[in-house]
């Protein structure tokens, strides 16, 4: 199998699409197992590279990790041992820092390589850091390593200068491990961050406020285990809504949380797009050419910045001009030289892209990025005059399970070269 996915312009996506398990849910609760008192089973974990470098961490340190089938696996921690994982795990994803709460959170002390920033902006841990100091803990970074000591955590108060989804979940796994409340404020209201709070209110932590900006958590000593069902991924859900947009197809996109969904159902159907909602799925059908809109991204429940770059590649072609600000990373339009280089005529101006939708794009040979850059430049290619091949396979195993194979059901003309 190749590794260059190489798409020609396709019919209109027509057919439904199941949407897998969230990732940034998973990549958060495979780590808090680490708090759990014995065998845990995760169900509707999606089948990622990122998935699946997460449980290997855990392995590494002594965990029992058994799949027991594609989508469910069983994490006993009951034997962790508490070291540094190697590099050559940790750095295959940033989520592997959720270890430093999670380890924090056990044992009182951790040890993990810094995160890499990545394409898409420098991504400090500055906030991760007061959340801890607010537990009680010392964080010191030499030689790029983090080193979380305890030496008697006891529960806090942190009010974050920002909203971070990841120092969210990081200060949530250490705060389990530790008696008393923690209060976070200013926290991030995702709904990976809802499905972590109930899997460890289901492990005995006691997790308040979820989904709002005030967080509350009682940890304990004595926890149990648990099984728990992953959130539906709402970021894959969006990228295929959109992708059926753009080909102006009739898609159903089914097992959603449709709410999830309120800003992308919102902003589409602004740009033309009919959507019929039902209990947990969606009806998307697209006008063979949309209207250009504005769009912000914002942290939930504002448009998610993980589908700022899907939705740009729709909104290439939409007529009239659209203005993209990309609120929360300082640098998420690398992908834009590349679709430039298909026909897009986009102007980026620091934060803010300036689309003049056009009426056809044509098909080249592009690079991702990112994850989501690899998405976009997918669906970019499946509306664009003749053939375009995108490199960069890799990204797009991370975060999207078998999104080649859900596509070709779909009707697109697409595959690995
Ligand atoms: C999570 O990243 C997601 N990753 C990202 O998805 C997502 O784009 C992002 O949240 C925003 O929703 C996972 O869940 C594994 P942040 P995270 O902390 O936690 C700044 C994908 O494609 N910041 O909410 O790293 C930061 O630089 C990925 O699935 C600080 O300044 O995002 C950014 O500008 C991409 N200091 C902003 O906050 C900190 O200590 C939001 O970052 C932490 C963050």
């Amino acid at each position: 199998m190749g590794s260059i996915i190489e798409i020609t312009k396709s019919a209109p996506l027509s057919g439904s699409v199941r949407i897998s398990g969230a990732k940034n849910s998973a990549v958060a609760i495979i780590p808090a197992t680490v708090l759990a008192g014995g065998p845990c089973v995760l169900e509707n974990v999606p089948p990622l590279t990122d998935v699946y470098n997460q449980c290997r961490i855990l392995s590494y340190l002594g965990a029992k990790v058994e799949w027991l089938d594609a989508t469910t696996v069983s994490i006993d921690t009951t034997a962790l041992r508490n070291e540094t994982p190697p590099d050559r795990l940790a750095g295959k994803l940033r989520a592997s820092y959720y270890l430093m709460g999670a380890l924090l959170g056990r044992f009182g002390l951790s040890r993990i390589g810094l995160p890499g920033g990545c394409k898409i902006g420098p991504r400090p841990i500055d906030q991760h850091l007061k959340g801890f100091q607010a537990l009680g803990c010392k964080c010191d970074i030499n030689d790029g390593y983090v080193l979380l000591e305890g030496n008697g955590l006891h529960s806090g108060h942190v009010y974050f200068d920002l909203v971070s989804v990841g120092a969210t979940i990081n200060v949530m796994l250490a705060a389990a491990g530790v008696e008393g409340t923690t209060t976070i404020e200013n926290a991030a209201r995702e709904p990976e961050i809802i499905d972590l709070a109930n899997f460890l209110n289901k492990i005995g932590v006691t997790v308040k406020g979820a989904g709002t900006g005030t967080l509350r958590i009682t940890g304990n000593r004595d926890r149990g285990w648990s099984e728990h069902s992953i959130i539906p991924d709402r970021i894959e859900a969006g990228t295929f809504m959109i992708a059926a947009t753009a080909t102006a197809g009739d898609v159903v996109v089914k097992g959603v949380i449709t709410r999830h969904l309120e800003s992308v159902t919102a902003k589409l159907r602004e740009t033309g797009v009919t959507i019929e909602e039902g209990e947990d799925w969606l009806r998307v059908s697209g006008p063979a050419r949309g209207k250009a809109v504005d769009v912000k991204t914002l942290p939930y429940p504002g448009f998610p910045t993980d589908l700022q770059q899907p939705l740009t590649a729709y909104l290439t072609r939409c007529a009239g001009t659209s203005v993209i600000t990309e609120n929360i990373f300082e640098n998420r339009f690398r992908y834009v030289d590349e679709l430039k280089r298909m026909g897009a005529n986009i102007k980026v101006e620091g934060r803010t892209a300036i689309v003049e939708g056009v009426e056809e794009l044509r098909g080249a040979t592009v690079q991702a990025s990112d994850l989501r850059a690899s998405s976009a430049l997918i669906i970019a290619g499946l509306a664009a005059r003749g053939r375009t091949r995108v490199r960069g396979i890799s990204y797009l195993k991370r975060g999207y399970h078998d999104f080649i194979g859900k596509l070709r059901q779909l009707g697109a003309e697409i595959d690995l070269v």
